[in-house]
């Protein structure tokens, strides 16, 4: 049997972060707690940012104090600097992770810091989590579009992600922040990434932009052997310095997908469709994933 697939669930994060209407706390914690139901090993709970730059997200020290916790689930948390460091400790978050850009004008927008001053406000940020015994991943924003400045040259992204890895985070999650990118260019990517990282550290974070999210995982997968996938449950998302972009790849789609090409699967993929499902009222409009579609036409 081949590696499983491992997800990292950010519906309740880049999904809810981006969304018209505030979801009340109670169907948040209600989210979270269907997706680790669902068999979603972890899952990006909330972020301890600015509550002025993503007032979706001002809510997540409830979130986490109200969640019910389910064994061997890790509910992990954005932190932009020290201070979401502290207040993630202080909700105890079971893991963080640190966001920069490989893009200088959507790390400004996004952090209001370039991609060199992001790093150095990392370093203790990192130094401090691993100190408190938390796993940290580092984002890399933009690694193949810029809503601003167009397309990014793989070295580039690739030399962003070193830089991360050499301040100590386990884990990259490398993103297509604006849902552009074409398998060709995914391959490319990690053509040179994967000559500096072990596979296993890397996750891919694919937005649904122009629907080629599907295509790119599986041939990551298929071509590179990547198991590390980011999704969203019912396809919720987007980021608010991407203007344009929609959300990230609908997990029970890639899920589906996967599965049906071979891989090994261990999400209950109708679970997590019904837990985004549920939350459609909240949203006040129809998910976007293909698979919360197929009930209307069956
Ligand atoms: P700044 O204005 O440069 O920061 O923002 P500052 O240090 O000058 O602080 C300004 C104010 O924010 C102060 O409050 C601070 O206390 C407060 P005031 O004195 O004005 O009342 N503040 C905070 N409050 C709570 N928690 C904090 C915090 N830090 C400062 N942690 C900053 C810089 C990074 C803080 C801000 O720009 C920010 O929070 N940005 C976050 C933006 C964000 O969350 N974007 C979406 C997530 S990234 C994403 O979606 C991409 C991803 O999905 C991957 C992909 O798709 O590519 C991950
Ligand atoms: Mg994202």
């Amino acid at each position: 049997m081949s590696a499983p697939i491992r997800f990292v669930e950010v519906g309740p994060r880049d999904g809810l972060q981006n969304e018209a209407r505030m979801v009340p706390l109670q169907a948040k914690a209600a989210f979270v707690e269907a997706l680790a139901a669902a068999g979603l090993g972890e899952v990006e709970a909330g972020a301890f940012v600015s509550p002025k730059a993503v007032p979706q997200m001002a809510d997540s020290e409830e979130l986490f104090k109200l969640l019910e916790r389910r064994p061997g689930v890790v509910y992990s948390a954005l932190v932009p600097n020290e201070k979401g460091l502290e207040r993630a400790l202080a909700a105890k978050a079971d893991k963080v992770a640190v966001f920069t850009a490989v893009s200088e004008s959507f790390n400004r927008k996004n952090i209001n810091a370039t991609v060199a001053e992001s790093l150095e406000r990392f370093k203790p940020v990192v130094a401090q989590a691993k100190r408190a015994g938390l796993p940290v991943r580092g984002y890399v924003s933009t690694a193949f579009h810029c809503p601003y400045e167009g397309p990014v040259a793989p070295r580039k992204a690739v030399s962003v992600c070193e830089e991360l890895l050499a301040l100590g985070v386990d884990e990259l999650s490398v993103g297509d922040t604006i849902g552009k990118a074409c398998p060709h260019e995914v391959r490319a990517l990690l053509s040179l990434l994967l000559e500096k990282v072990a596979v296993e550290r890397v996750f891919l974070h694919f937005h649904d932009t122009y629907g080629m999210a599907v295509a790119n995982a599986l041939s990551a997968w298929r071509d590179f052997g990547v198991t590390g996938f980011d999704a969203s449950a019912g396809g919720l998302g987007g980021c608010p310095y991407a203007p344009g972009a929609s959300g990230n790849v609908a997990t029970e789609d890639l899920a589906f997908a996967l599965q049906s090409e071979g891989a090994t699967v261990t999400v209950d993929w109708e679970a997590v469709k019904a837990a985004a499902l549920a939350l459609e009222p909240a949203l006040g409009r129809p998910l976007s994933s293909h698979l919360s579609k197929v009930r209307r036409t069956s």
